[in-house]
């Protein structure tokens, strides 16, 4: 199997053909998703809430996204590998967010970074895309504005959102984002931003219409069971099964069953 390009991606995109990404924080998971040809690898920063146990994904520093993505790296031989840029990596001045981005793409061998926002930080986008940095966009529900959006919902609902919505998707995709996230948005409104957009539509809450979709991948193998919002489906009982083994692998090590002549030696 040959490594997926931008080009690879707009191809599947043109022939109608589903593109797949996965958002993980390690080596094996990583691997894992790269066998079995999931398109494209996503570092996300929920790795604060999913890897680090915090509250959302402000806390996350560019030093940890780096730390993540060059592990998950070595995990990868073909899917293309974006990198999340972190809260505050990007929004303080042009010249810092250039550097931060560029940073990423020289430590990690990423193949492009996700920044949240619209209308706001077009203008940083295109900067970025003309430096050769691929760039891809994150609208509708964006966790680092939790604390602004008034905690997690659907964004677009309202005629005023929805507005917005379809400015900042029109902003984005002028600034040269090849890739634009949805994420907790109606079904419909993904499926009108999809329909005559130049830019390749990746959702998550945003119905079946994008040209892909993602999911984190603790959430589709069904290891985290505390939140379940409604756009995860889980594929795996992860969890369980997990439990089971290490529930197996105690009551064994206390019965003196374990370990046994195989496993040790001679
Ligand atoms: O951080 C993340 O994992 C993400 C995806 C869910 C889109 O941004
Ligand atoms: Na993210």
């Amino acid at each position: 199997h040959e490594q997926i390009t931008i080009r690879t991606l707009f191809k599947k995109k043109q022939e109608g053909k589903k593109i797949t990404m996965v958002s993980t924080y390690d080596y094996i998971s990583a691997k894992l998703c790269d066998q079995v040809g999931i398109d494209c690898v996503l570092v996300g920063d929920s790795l604060g809430m999913v890897f680090q146990g915090l509250e959302s994904t402000l806390y996350v520093s560019l030093d940890e996204m780096i730390y993540h993505t060059k592990a998950v790296k070595r995990g990868i031989k073909r899917a293309f590998l974006i990198v999340d840029m972190p809260f505050m990596s990007y929004q303080v001045s042009k010249e810092d967010a250039i550097r931060n981005c560029g940073r990423v793409m020289k430590e990690t061998g990423a193949n492009a970074v996700k920044l949240e926002g619209g209308e706001d930080i077009a203008e940083l986008i295109h900067r970025l895309v003309s430096i050769g940095i691929p760039v891809v966009g994150h609208l509708g529900f964006t966790p680092q504005s939790v604390h602004a959006l008034g905690g997690y919902r659907v964004v677009g609902k309202k005629e005023d959102e929805a507005q917005k919505l379809k400015r900042d998707f029109k902003a984005l995709e002028e600034a040269g984002a090849f890739m634009i996230v949805l994420e907790s948005v109606p079904s419909h409104l993904a499926q009108e931003l999809t329909r005559d957009s130049k830019s390749i539509t990746i959702g998550i809450g945003a119905g079946p219409h994008c040209d892909g979709q993602v999911l984190v991948f603790h959430d589709l193998v069904g290891l985290v069971e505390d939140i379940k919002p409604k756009f995860v489906k889980r594929y795996a009982q992860g969890a369980e099964v997990f439990r089971q083994a290490l529930q197996k692998y105690k009551e064994e090590v206390e019965k003196g069953i374990f370990p046994s002549e195989e496993e040790s030696y001679g």
